[in-house]
C-alpha cells in the first residue's frame, strides 16, 4: 500500500494528456483533445481528454477517467499497480504503507487462487498427454472427435483422472491449502467428510480471462453421467456472468478481423476455431449479460451469433437481441442447417465451404427478426400487431438516429407498413427508451434493486415541521386500518422510487459539478453572542445549499450510490479549502511577481504620473480576473476531480457519467449545449431541481392521500375522513410555504 499523501502526489502530478499521448495521437480541439479511443475500435474520434479536469472519456464505449483510471483500463492493472506504474513514470517515490490485514488476505487469496488455478491446469494437462488413462481416454475422445494436437494446446485441454483423489493428493504434496482448492470447486467434500476430485473422469476445458489467467474449468463427462458438464462454482476469480468462453484465444482475431462469432457451447469454439475462424467465443449456454457484451465491444463493434437452425435455434436467437442493439453494436444472425451447431458443421466442412456458408447466411438481426416473426403470423392480424411493435422496440433501441432510419425504410416494406407509422413508432418507443436509460443506468448499479421493477412504491413522506398529523392518529384508529402515512421505517425509505430517483440525480448531479461553488448567502438571527442578539450572515456553496434544504424538509437521497456521493463532498470541504489556500499562497507569491514586473514595465516607459496610475490600474484588474478565474477553477473542479479518481469504481463511473453528460435533460441546453450557461443559470436549475424532487414527494403524499379518502368515502367513518382532510390541509400548507421560501432566498439573497 502506499500512503495517502504519495498517492495524492502521483495523482496531482499525472497528466492525463501526458499520460493518453503515449496511447493516443490527440489532436487539439479547443480546451479539449480528442482522438481515436483506444478501447474500441472506432475510425471517428469519440475519445475526449480534458486538461482542466485531468480526465478522460469515450462518448462511445464510455471509458475513461483519470489517469489512474485510464492506465488501470490500458494496461489491465489493479487500482495500485496503476498507481505504481504512473509513480515510475513519474519518477515519485513509493514508501509502500503496510496493507491492511483484509487487504493483504484479499490479495493474496486472489493470487493464491490464480496460483492454484494454474497449477490444476498444468497437472490435467499433463495428465492428459503422459499417463495411459489421460491418453486412451481422454486423449482419445477428442481425438475421435477431430480434435486437432493444435486445439488441445491452444486451449490447454487436459484431462482429470478417474481415481478419486488423485489431484487432491497431488495438491497435497505440491503444498496447496486444499481450502483454496475447495474454494475453486476442484475439490469437493463428501457428505462422509472425504474429500475428492470434482472433475474426475471428465475432458477438462480451463477458462481463461482476457489476460489468460485461469480462471474457471469445464469438465465434460464421458460416461453418459447425469451433468454432461460441470463447472466451477462463482469464486473470488469466476463470475460466470462476465465471462466469456474462448476469449483470450479469440481477441487478436476478433481485432484483426473486426468481428466477433458467439456460439453457445465449448466445442463449438474449439470446432471453429480449427476450421480457421478464430474470433469465436462462447456464453457457455446462457443468455448474454451486458458484461460480456461490454466485453465483445472492447474488441470489436461486430458480432454474429450462431444458432441450429431449429425452432429452439430460432428463438434463442432473437433472446437478448434489444441489449446487444443498445450496446450500439451490429449483430447479425447466422443459423446453421436444422441439426447442426458449429462443432458438427465445421467438421463435415472445409474450413472455405464454413466461410463461404457464413459470408452467404448471416443476415442483420433486425431484417432476420422482421422475417421470421413474419413468417409465424401469417395472417392473425392480432399477432401481426404485435410483431410488427416488436420490431419497432428493436428500431427503438439503437442509439444511431441513422441506423434506425435505415431499418425505418427496410422494415416497412418487409412489414408492409407505410414507412411514416414505423417512423412515428419508433420515435415515440425511442423517447420512452431514452427516457428509462438514466434511471437504468443509476439502478443497475445496485444489484439487489431491480431494473425492470417499475411499480410505484411509496414516496418518502417529508416530514416537515407543520404536519401534525402523526398525533391525531388515535392508537386504535392506527391500529385497525392501514398507518395513514407512508411507512417510515428503513427498509421502505430504502425502496427507490422511479419517479422520484431522476429527481434525485437532476440534484447531485449538480453537487458533483459544482460542489463548493458559492451559490447563496442570506443573513441569520445570531444570539450566540453573549445574549446580545444580531445577525449572522451564512454563506453556503452548492452542495451546502443542498444539504441545508433537505435537512429542513427531513429529506434525503433513497438512492444509495447519491447518498453516498453526497457524504463524499460533504466530507472534502475541509480538503477542498486547504487545497484552496495553499493555492491562494502559492498565487499570491505568482502575482506579486508578475505585478512587480508589469510595474517595472510600466515604469520604463517613460510616463506622466496620471498615466502610470492609470496603467497601474488597468494592470491590477486584469490580474485579480486572472486570479479569480484560477481560483473559481479550483473550487469547481475539485469535487469532479477527486470523485472521478475515487477508488471506488461505482463512485468513480457515476462521477464520470453525470459530469460528462450532454445537458439533455432541461431544455436550456438543447439547443446551445453550452455548460458555461448551466453555471450562469445555476441558481434557478438547482432550486428547480430540489423543487421538482420536493414537489413530487409532496405530490405522491397528496394522492395517496386522496386514494385513500377515496376508499372511506361513504363508510361513515367520520374520525378518519377528519383525519385526513387534516393532513391534506398540513401538506398544502407545507407545499406553499416551501414554495415561499424557497423563492426568498434565491430572488433575493443570492450572491453568486
Ligand atoms: P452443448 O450441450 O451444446 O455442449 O451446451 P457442447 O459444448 O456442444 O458439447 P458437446 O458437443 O455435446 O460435447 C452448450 C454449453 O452449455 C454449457 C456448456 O458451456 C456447453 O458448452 N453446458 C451444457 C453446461 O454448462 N452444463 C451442461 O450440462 C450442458
Ligand atoms: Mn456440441
Amino acid at each position: 500500500m502506499i500512503d495517502r499523501a504519495t498517492v495524492e502526489r502521483i495523482k496531482e502530478t499525472a497528466d492525463i494528456v501526458d499520460v493518453v499521448g503515449d496511447y493516443v495521437h490527440l489532436i487539439r480541439r479547443g480546451s479539449n483533445y480528442m482522438g481515436l479511443c483506444p478501447f474500441h475500435n472506432e475510425r471517428t474520434p469519440s475519445f475526449s481528454v480534458n486538461k482542466a479536469k485531468n480526465f478522460c472519456y469515450c462518448f462511445s464505449c464510455k471509458k475513461g477517467g483519470s489517469p489512474v483510471n485510464f492506465i488501470m483500463e490500458k494496461e489491465g492493472l489493479s487500482y495500485h499497480e496503476a498507481l505504481l506504474h504512473l509513480a515510475r513514470k513519474y519518477g515519485i517515490e513509493v514508501v509502500e504503507r503496510e496493507v491492511t490485514d483484509e487487504e493483504r488476505a484479499r490479495q493474496s487469496l486472489r493470487e493464491a487462487m490464480f496460483v492454484a488455478n494454474e497449477w490444476a491446469m498444468r497437472k490435467m494437462e499433463e495428465d492428459m498427454w503422459q499417463t495411459d488413462e489421460g491418453r486412451d481416454v481422454g486423449l482419445q475422445y477428442l481425438t475421435e472427435r477431430g480434435v486437432t494436437d493444435a486445439a488441445i494446446k491452444a486451449f490447454h485441454l487436459g484431462y482429470a483422472l478417474d481415481r478419486g483423489n488423485n489431484l487432491t493428493e497431488a495438491a497435497r504434496k505440491a503444498g496447496f491449502q486444499l481450502d483454496i482448492l475447495k474454494q475453486l470447486g476442484l475439490i469437493g467434500t463428501s457428505q462422509q467428510g472425504r474429500d475428492y476430485d470434482r472433475f474426475r473422469g471428465r475432458v477438462i476445458f480451463p477458462i481463461l480471462n482476457t489476460a489468460g489467467k485461469v480462471i474457471a474449468f469445464g469438465g465434460r463427462d464421458l460416461k453418459g453421467g447425469l451433468a454432461k458438464y460441470i463447472n466451477s462454482p462463482e469464486s473470488e476469480l469466476y463470475k460466470k456472468s462476465n465471462e466469456l468462453y474462448g476469449i483470450f484465444q479469440a481477441k487478436s482475431a476478433i481485432v484483426s478481423e473486426g468481428k466477433c462469432f458467439l456460439v453457445e457451447g465449448y466445442m463449438d469454439v474449439i470446432g471453429m476455431w480449427q476450421s480457421g475462424m478464430k474470433n469465436v467465443v462462447a456464453s457457455s449456454g446462457t443468455a448474454l449479460t451486458d458484461g460480456q457484451i461490454a466485453m465483445i465491444h472492447r474488441f470489436t463493434e461486430n458480432i454474429t451469433l450462431i444458432y441450429d437452425g431449429d425452432a429452439a435455434g430460432i428463438k434463442a436467437s432473437l433472446r437478448g437481441i434489444d441489449m446487444l442493439l443498445s450496446h450500439k453494436l451490429n449483430v447479425k444472425v447466422l443459423l446453421l442447417p436444422d441439426g447442426d451447431d458449429p462443432d458438427s458443421f465445421a467438421r463435415k466442412h472445409t474450413p472455405e465451404d464454413f466461410k463461404a456458408y457464413v459470408a452467404e447466411h448471416e443476415t442483420d438481426i433486425i431484417r432476420f427478426k422482421a422475417q421470421v416473426l413474419l413468417d409465424t403470423v401469417k395472417s392473425d392480424p392480432q399477432k401481426r400487431i404485435s410483431a410488427i411493435n416488436s420490431v419497432v422496440e428493436s428500431i427503438a433501441h439503437i442509439p444511431d438516429p441513422v441506423s434506425r432510419d435505415v431499418y425505418v425504410q427496410e422494415c416497412s416494406i418487409i412489414l408492409g407498413v407505410p414507412e411514416a407509422t414505423v417512423a412515428r413508432s419508433v420515435s415515440r418507443a425511442r423517447r420512452l427508451i431514452v427516457e428509462n436509460i438514466k434511471n437504468q443506468r443509476t439502478l443497475k448499479s445496485y444489484p439487489d434493486t431491480p431494473a425492470t421493477n417499475n411499480a410505484p412504491t411509496m414516496p418518502v413522506t417529508p416530514r416537515h415541521e407543520p404536519s401534525q398529523t402523526s398525533q391525531t392518529v388515535s392508537p386504535e384508529t392506527a391500529g385497525n386500518t392501514e398507518p395513514t402515512t407512508a411507512p417510515q421505517n428503513d427498509a421502505a425509505r430504502m425502496q427507490i422510487n422511479p419517479v422520484v430517483m431522476p429527481l434525485e440525480r437532476e440534484v447531485i448531479k449538480y453537487c458533483v459539478r459544482y460542489a463548493y461553488l458559492p451559490f447563496c448567502s442570506y443573513e441569520i438571527e445570531d444570539n450566540t453572542n453573549g445574549g446580545e442578539s444580531g445577525t449572522r450572515v451564512v454563506n453556503l456553496d452548492v452542495a451546502g445549499f443542498v444539504e441545508d434544504e433537505l435537512s429542513q424538509s427531513e429529506m434525503d437521497f433513497t438512492v444509495p450510490l447519491f447518498k453516498k456521493t453526497f457524504e463524499l463532498i460533504k466530507g472534502m470541504r475541509d480538503a477542498m479549502t486547504e487545497t484552496l489556500s495553499r493555492h491562494r499562497i502559492n498565487s499570491e507569491k505568482k502575482y506579486q511577481e508578475l505585478r512587480a514586473a508589469a510595474y517595472q514595465e510600466i515604469a520604463g516607459k517613460g510616463l506622466s504620473i496620471p498615466e502610470i496610475e492609470r496603467e497601474e490600474k488597468k494592470i491590477e484588474t486584469t490580474l485579480n480576473e486572472q486570479r479569480k478565474a484560477e481560483e473559481h477553477g479550483v473550487i469547481k473542479e475539485y469535487a469532479v476531480k477527486h470523485l472521478c479518481s475515487h477508488e471506488d469504481d461505482e463512485i468513480r463511473k457515476f462521477a464520470m457519467d453525470i459530469s460528462f453528460e450532454r445537458h439533455h435533460l432541461s431544455n436550456i441546453y438543447v439547443k446551445t449545449g453550452n455548460a458555461q450557461l448551466e453555471e450562469d443559470k445555476l441558481s434557478v436549475l438547482v432550486v428547480r431541481a430540489i423543487d421538482e424532487w420536493k414537489n413530487e414527494l409532496i405530490n405522491q403524499r397528496i394522492n395517496e392521500i386522496f386514494r385513500k379518502m377515496r376508499e372511506i368515502v361513504g363508510k361513515g367513518d367520520i374520525e378518519k375522513e377528519q383525519q385526513l382532510q387534516a393532513e391534506l390541509t398540513s401538506i398544502y400548507a407545507i407545499r406553499s410555504q416551501m414554495a415561499r421560501i424557497i423563492g426568498d432566498r434565491t430572488l433575493f439573497n443570492r450572491k453568486v
